[in-house]
C-alpha cells in the first residue's frame, strides 16, 4: 500500500485538484474549455468517472495487499518520457486503454459496484480518443506498451488482473494529463 501515499498521490495531484475546481464551480463542460485544456473526451474531466476509477482501483488494491504483501511496489504502466509529444503519449495510453477493454476489465465481473458504469465510460473514452486521431495499433510495439504486456504475463493471471485494475489510476491520470487539445494560448 506504500504507492498509495506517495507515487499515486504525486500522479492524482493535478487531477485531484483540477476535480476539487470541477466541485466548487459545478459541472459544466462549456466553462471548462478556458481554464484547464480541453480534454479529447469530456469522460476524462466528469468527476464521476474520476471517483469511479480512485474506488476501483483502490479495492482492488486492497485485495491485492492481502493476497500479495511483497509485491505491492511494483507498478506494470511504465512512467512516461515526459519530453514526447502530448499526443503521442496520450495515444500510447490509449492503447493501453484498449488492452483493458479487450484483456482485463471484463474479468471483473462487476464485482465492485461502480465497475459497470467505469467500463462504460472508459469504452466511451476510448471511442472519443480514436474519433480524435489515435491509432490505437501504431503504439502497439511501443515500448513502454511492450513492458507493460510483458510484465502483466509475468504474472499469474488472477494476480495480473488485480494489480492492473489497481492501477487504473495511474493509466487515468495519464490520459487525463496527456488527452488534451493543443495548448492555445489566444484560443477563445
Ligand atoms: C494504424 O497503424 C497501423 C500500424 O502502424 C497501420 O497499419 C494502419 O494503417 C493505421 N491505421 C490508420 C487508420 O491510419
Ligand atoms: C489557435 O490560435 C490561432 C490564432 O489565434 C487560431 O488561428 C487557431 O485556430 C487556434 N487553434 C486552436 C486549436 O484553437
Amino acid at each position: 500500500m506504500k504507492r498509495n501515499t506517495a507515487t499515486v498521490a504525486s500522479f492524482l495531484r493535478p487531477a485531484a485538484a483540477a476535480v476539487l475546481l470541477l466541485l466548487f464551480f459545478g459541472w459544466d463542460e462549456q466553462a471548462w474549455a478556458h481554464p484547464v485544456d480541453r480534454p479529447l473526451s469530456p469522460v476524462l474531466r466528469h468527476p464521476q468517472t474520476y471517483q469511479d476509477v480512485r474506488q476501483v482501483s483502490e479495492h482492488y488494491q486492497r485485495i491485492q495487499a492481502k493476497d500479495d504483501e511483497d509485491d505491492t511496489s511494483m507498478r506494470t504502466i511504465p512512467r512516461v518520457d515526459t519530453n514526447d509529444h502530448h499526443l503521442e503519449i496520450c495515444c500510447l495510453h490509449a492503447n493501453i486503454l484498449d488492452y483493458y477493454l479487450t484483456n482485463i476489465l471484463h474479468h471483473t465481473n462487476n464485482d465492485h459496484a461502480h465497475v459497470h458504469r467505469l467500463k462504460t465510460n472508459l469504452h466511451r473514452i476510448s471511442t472519443d480518443l480514436q474519433a480524435h486521431g489515435c491509432n490505437v495499433t501504431q503504439y502497439h510495439d511501443h515500448k513502454n506498451a511492450v513492458d507493460f504486456r510483458t510484465k502483466l504475463e509475468k504474472m499469474e493471471k488472477k494476480k495480473g488482473i488485480t494489480k492492473a485494475i489497481g492501477e487504473l489510476d495511474i493509466l487515468f491520470s495519464y490520459l487525463q494529463d496527456y488527452c488534451v487539445e493543443p495548448r492555445n494560448s489566444t484560443a477563445a
